[in-house]
């Protein structure tokens, strides 16, 4: 079966789909995105991604490229076309395209969508929750508005490549000041010696990850304390449970930092059991 893409109102095979040599995604970078998970044909949380894009877009002052209900109706449409049960899907709104200036084009100019969806293993990301993975940590050389979901990812697409050639499935980016900011694509927390659950604020220096905010709920739920704060690449170490959470790998443990153990080596019981809540929460 061909694998269908959504490009600015057409849904074609991959071979077929085009995009403007002139939009500004491709160009500068100029445009936002989304990823949502797909669990028996349910978008989970779909409202939440949305009122993020919304955001990211206004903070651009980008405007959207279509209604809510006709966004929702491409997504469902673009899974359904390539028959996905549990996967993701993907979005992204860019600009437009204009020819190549600095400044925006006129309102003239609509923007860009794209959607598209991939299927997901969940037994393999399952099993790799199990184990736990090792991290890297990485210095943070981002701009200064990481709350915007933006499609410029150099510096994380270099981080995630520069830990993957140390075998460690995830970076873990780092401020001058040795705090930890969030993973390359993912947000982190750690569990210290008092059970208190920390994860960075969520201001400008890190997106405000869906899967933090339920994972936060969660937390709060089960009367647990968290703590909104930023935490040191030697508080990590010297923590009880390390995890980073995101909409692709859920909750996922950190075994090892920098080829350090972190706790006992193996994913801890908060950890285990937090993943576990999420997924009843997601209906998995
Ligand atoms: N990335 N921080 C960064 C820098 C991210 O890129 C992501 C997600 C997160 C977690 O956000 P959420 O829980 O909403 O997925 C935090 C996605 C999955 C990606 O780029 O593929």
């Amino acid at each position: 079966m061909a694998r269908i893409i959504y490009v600015n109102g057409r849904y074609s095979p991959y071979s077929q789909a085009s995009i403007h040599v002139e939009d500004r995604g491709f160009q500068f970078a100029d445009g936002v995105y989304e990823v949502c998970f797909i669990h028996n044909r349910v978008i989970v949380d779909l409202d939440g991604h949305l009122d993020r894009l919304d955001r990211s877009l206004g903070e651009l002052r980008m405007a959207p490229p279509m209604s809510r209900p006709a966004l929702i109706h491409v997504m469902n449409e673009t899974l359904r076309r390539n028959k996905i049960r549990n996967g993701y899907t993907y979005l992204q709104v860019t600009r437009g395209a204009a020819p190549r200036a600095f400044s925006f084009p006129g309102d003239d100019i609509g923007s860009s969508l794209i959607c598209m969806a991939r299927p997901h293993d969940e037994k393999k990301n399952n099993a790799l929750a199990k184990k736990g993975i090792n991290a890297l940590t990485v210095p943070d050389i981002r701009w200064a508005r990481r709350d915007i979901k933006s499609i410029s990812l150099l510096p994380q697409m270099l981080a995630s490549q520069t830990a993957l050639d140390q075998g460690c499935a995830e970076a873990l980016l780092v401020e001058d000041d040795g705090f930890i900011t969030e993973g390359s694509h993912s947000n982190a927390w750690m569990v210290d010696h008092d059970n208190r659950l920390l994860t960075r604020r969520a201001d400008n220096s890190i997106l405000r990850g869906r899967t933090r905010e339920v994972v936060a709920a969660t937390i709060i739920e089960l009367g647990l304390k968290l703590e909104e704060r930023a935490f040191s690449v030697d508080e990590a170490l010297a923590a009880k449970e390390v995890f980073v959470t995101s909409t692709t790998a859920l909750l996922m443990p950190v075994v090892q930092i920098d080829g350090k153990q972190i706790g006992a080596g193996v994913p801890g019981d908060i950890s285990n059991k937090l993943r576990q809540l999420i997924c009843d929460a997601y209906g998995m």
